[in-house]
C-alpha cells in the first residue's frame, strides 16, 4: 500500500476591495445576478458571472423548483448559458456570491460538487484553467486559479 497525499492552494482575500478592478466588476456582476435568483424554498440566492474572452459577461442565479432536484445551481445555470451561446469562448474566470433571507452569509460560499463537476468539463474542453473566486455577501473572498485546486480527483473524458 502506499498513500498519494493531494495538495491544493486557495487565496483568502479578507475583502473585495484588495482584488484588481476587473475582478471587483466581475463580483459585481454575480451580486446584481443573485438579485434574479429563484429561491422561494431555500431562501438562499447565489449569483454567478463569468466573463469569456470575447469580454461578454454571463451571469446565472440558482433557480429552484417545487420538484427539489430540478432546480438548478446559478454555476451551471450560468456555465451552460454560455456553452449554448458561445460555444467557442474561452472561460476565463468565475465571480460567485451568496445570500440568505435567513442569516447573514459572511464567509466565502464554494460551489457544490456537481457544478465543479460542471466546471472542470469546460476548463479540459478549452485546455486553460478557469480562475474561481467566492465570497458570501460580504468579508472574505477566496479564489482558486483553477476549477482542479477544489475538485481533485475528476472524473474526465479520458476515462470513457
Ligand atoms: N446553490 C447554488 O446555486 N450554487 C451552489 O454551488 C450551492 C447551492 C443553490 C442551490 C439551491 O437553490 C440553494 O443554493 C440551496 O442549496
Amino acid at each position: 500500500m502506499k498513500s498519494i497525499t493531494i495538495s491544493t492552494t486557495i487565496d483568502i482575500y479578507d475583502s473585495i476591495e484588495e482584488l484588481p478592478l476587473e475582478v471587483i466588476n466581475l463580483m459585481k456582476s454575480a451580486v446584481e445576478a443573485r438579485d434574479n435568483a429563484y429561491a422561494p424554498y431555500s431562501k438562499f440566492h447565489v449569483g454567478a458571472a463569468l466573463l469569456l474572452d470575447n469580454n461578454e459577461v454571463i451571469p446565472g442565479s440558482n433557480q429552484e423548483n417545487a420538484s427539489y432536484p430540478s432546480g438548478l445551481c446559478a454555476e451551471r445555470t450560468a456555465i451552460y448559458y454560455a456553452g449554448a451561446k458561445y460555444p467557442k469562448a474561452i472561460i476565463k474566470r468565475i465571480a460567485i456570491s451568496a445570500t440568505s433571507q435567513n442569516h447573514a452569509v459572511t464567509e466565502p460560499i464554494p460551489p457544490c460538487g456537481a457544478c465543479r463537476q460542471a466546471i472542470a468539463e469546460y476548463e479540459i474542453k478549452q485546455n486553460e484553467p478557469i480562475e474561481i473566486y467566492f465570497m458570501g455577501e460580504s468579508g472574505k473572498v477566496a479564489k482558486s486559479n483553477s476549477l482542479k485546486g477544489l475538485l481533485p480527483l475528476a472524473f474526465d473524458k479520458s476515462y470513457l
